[in-house]
Formats: structure tokens, C-alpha cells, sequence
């Protein structure tokens, strides 16, 4: 059988410093567990501009809808802030979501032991917190029609519409539902069915899902306010949280931010399951290309590492190995290695991306 093949577009600023230490841990999963990757590496955002004068070339776009996974850095920077927007590095990202229809969005908030006095939480409240918030990535309000700024009378209307179809909120929630079979068994959805009609129909079409397919799943249903503060109220409540495109910009950045670093945060970002019977997939670090420290071999690796051990999880089945991986984290974490968005207290010293990068090498090599 051919091996896996992955795609790696490191992008901009701290992009291609993080993924230089997700390489390392690659190479080590294919000398060590064999697992051998075909891995190939393109641009994209402002590092593809500069190139070809867009932000993702069509070579690079259907290279990665061919690859089993995509594993993106990240993209942007102020040298491209006075791009036309058609140009700007952020639409690479988007074209990619766009055009191979990456409508659930995996953001987990998990808590490292050895950080939770680092969340703005009590400890108790935060420690051993493992949720997934699923936010829908392809519709909703941000894509919805009529959109725009218009004229009524003698003042400006700035306009844009919700809008969810039934297909739509049905192939979220069975991803949601997917995902919590493997994890806790159980999924929160979230909406406000109170004030919106997308809302009342995003309830519905989510129990008919679970009462048809899923019926051994604990399902809830919760007005988003409430989830707002039910998260920074007590987040252990929860396992699979499920919503759409809005609510889950607000909510998954409010949850994951319950567990203290930028620098912390994976994600990933599933299409439909391709012939081999994959989901089209493309993992990221929640953060950006940080221009203010881009360079200087202080950026956090691990939202990039722990980004890959999501594709080792849902992407390759090797569920084993990603435990292996998050394992390594939070033992190099224990161990006290940190990185300077890390660092509590006046006398610590930081590591180096680099050397944040080896001290997982070495943890995974602990762990055979
Ligand atoms: P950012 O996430 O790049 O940085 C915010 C703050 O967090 C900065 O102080 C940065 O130094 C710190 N930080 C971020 N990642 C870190 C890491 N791995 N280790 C240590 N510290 C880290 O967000 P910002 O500053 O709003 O945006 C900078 C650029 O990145 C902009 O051009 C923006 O458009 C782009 N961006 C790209 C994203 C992506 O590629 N998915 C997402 C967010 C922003
Ligand atoms: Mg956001």
C-alpha cells in the first residue's frame, strides 16, 4: 500500500519556525514507528504572493486535494496588510476551507496538568478539562445572501443573513456525533432556537440526526449565551460542544482560551470522506504568523505539534500514536520545559522553538 501522503504549506512568520520541529517529530514516527509519510512542501499566504502574485497558486490547491492531509503554519503579516484584498495571504487559507469544503471545525480546549495555573480559571475548575467544540466552517452568517453595506433612505444599512440548510446542519452534527462516540458519548448543541429561525431549525434537524443515527449519544441542547457562561462557569460539563459558523468563532476561542496559551492551540478542519474513505482534512495551530516575535526562535511549537497529532488521530487512525504524541507534550511540560509565552515566574529561562522541538524528540524517544 502507498504510504500516507501529507502536504505541509508552512506560510508566514512563525509558519515555517514551528513546522521545522513538526518535520523533526514526522521523521520520528517514520524511523521509529514506521510510519512513513509521502510528504511534500509548497507556499502560501504572503510566502505564495511573493511567488506568484496570489496567495495560493491552482498547482498548490490541487495538490492538496489529492494529499491525504494538509498541515498548514500560518499565513499573513504586516509587509502584506496593504495587499488588494483579493491578494491577501488570509485568502489562501480561505480558498483552501472553501474548495475542499471543510465545513467541521475540531477545536479542542485541554488542560496540561502542569499549565493549569496558568488558566485565568481556578484550578480546580480547569484541571483534567478535555472538551471538543465542533463549529460549523463553510455557512451561516458569514456566508449567508443578500450581504452588504446599502443605502435606505438617507443612512447606510450593513446587512448580512443567517442561513442554514437542512443538508448543512446535518453533516456537522454527524461529525459531532462521530467524534463524541470516540471521546465521551456525549454532545451539547448549541443555538439560539429562542430568537432564530435558523436556530429552531438547526435543533430540530440535530435531534432528528441523533434520534435516526445516533441514538446511543447523550444529546443536549443549549441556548448560546447560556453556553458562553456555562464554559468559563464549569467547562468539565461538557465533552462534544456542536454549533454553527458565529457562535463557534466566539465560543471555541472562549474555550479554548480557558487553558491558558496562543501557543497551546491545535485544530482541524474536515471535509467529506474521500475514496479511501478519509476525510478531506487540513490541520492548523489556532494562531497566526505573531510578526512580533517571527524570527527570533521564540515561538511555541506545540499548537503546531499537537495540530499534527489531530491528523494522527483523524486523519490515520493511529489514535495509539497521537496519545504517544500528546503524551511527549505533557511530559516535556511536567518536566518544566517551557517556551517564553509559557513562563510564569520572574527566574525561569525559555527554551527555543528549536529546542522546545527536541525536548519532544527526546520525550518520544522516552516513550518506546
Ligand atoms: P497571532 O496569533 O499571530 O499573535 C497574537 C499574539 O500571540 C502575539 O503576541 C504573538 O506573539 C503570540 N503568539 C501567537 N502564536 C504564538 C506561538 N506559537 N508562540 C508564542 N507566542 C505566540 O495574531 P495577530 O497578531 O492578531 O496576527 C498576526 C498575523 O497573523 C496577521 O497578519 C493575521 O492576519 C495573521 N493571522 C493568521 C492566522 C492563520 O494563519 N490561521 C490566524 C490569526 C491571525
Ligand atoms: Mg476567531
Amino acid at each position: 500500500m502507498a504510504n500516507p501522503s501529507l502536504l505541509i504549506l508552512p506560510g508566514d512568520g512563525i509558519g515555517p519556525e514551528v513546522m521545522a520541529e513538526v518535520r523533526k517529530i514526522i521523521d520520528w514516527f517514520g524511523a521509529k514507528r514506521g510510519l512513513v509519510f509521502d510528504v511534500s512542501e509548497d507556499l502560501v499566504g504572503g510566502a505564495a504572493y511573493d511567488v506568484h502574485g496570489v496567495p495560493l497558486a491552482d498547482a498548490t490547491m490541487a495538490k492538496a486535494q489529492e494529499v491525504d492531509a494538509v498541515l498548514l503554519g500560518a499565513v499573513g503579516g504586516p509587509k502584506y496588510d496593504k495587499l488588494d484584498f483579493s491578494v491577501k495571504p488570509e485568502r489562501g487559507l480561505l480558498r483552501l476551507r472553501k474548495e475542499m469544503d471543510l465545513y467541521s471545525n475540531l477545536r479542542p480546549a485541554q488542560c496540561f496538568d502542569a499549565l493549569a495555573d496558568f488558566s485565568s480559571l481556578k484550578k480546580d475548575i480547569i484541571a483534567g478539562l478535555d472538551i471538543m467544540i465542533v463549529r460549523e466552517l463553510t455557512s451561516g452568517v458569514y456566508f449567508g445572501e443578500p450581504r452588504g453595506i446599502f443605502t435606505e433612505g438617507n443612512e447606510r444599512v450593513g446587512i448580512n443573513t443567517q442561513r442554514y440548510t437542512e443538508s448543512e446542519i446535518a453533516r456537522v452534527a454527524r461529525s459531532a456525533f462521530e467524534l463524541a462516540r470516540r471521546r465521551g458519548n456525549k454532545v451539547c448543541s448549541m443555538e439560539k432556537a429562542n430568537v432564530m429561525e435558523s436556530g429552531i431549525l438547526w435543533r430540530d434537524v440535530v435531534q432528528e440526526v441523533h434520534d435516526k443515527e445516533y441514538p446511543d449519544v447523550e444529546l443536549s441542547h443549549m441556548y448560546a449565551d447560556n453556553g458562553a457562561m456555562q464554559l468559563v462557569r464549569w467547562p468539565k460539563q461538557f465533552d462534544v460542544i456542536v454549533t454553527d459558523n458565529l457562535f463557534g468563532d466566539v465560543l471555541s476561542d472562549c474555550a479554548a482560551m480557558l487553558t491558558g496559551s496562543l501557543g497551546m492551540l491545535p485544530s482541524a478542519s474536515l471535509g467529506a470522506p474521500m475514496a479511501n474513505g478519509r476525510p478531506k482534512a487540513l490541520y492548523e495551530p489556532v494562531h497566526g504568523s505573531a510578526p512580533d516575535i517571527a524570527g527570533q526562535g521564540k515561538a511555541n511549537p506545540i499548537a503546531c505539534v499537537l495540530s499534527f497529532a489531530m491528523a494522527l488521530r483523524y486523519s490515520f487512525d493511529r489514535g495509539e500514536d497521537a496519545d504517544r504524541l500528546e503524551k511527549a507534550v505533557e511530559k516535556v511540560l511536567a518536566d518544566g520545559v517551557r517556551t517564553a509565552d509559557l513562563m510564569q515566574n520572574a527566574g525561569e529561562t525559555a527554551v527555543t522553538t528549536s529546542q522546545m522541538g527536541d525536548a519532544i524528540v527526546a520525550a518520544l524517544d522516552a516513550s518506546l
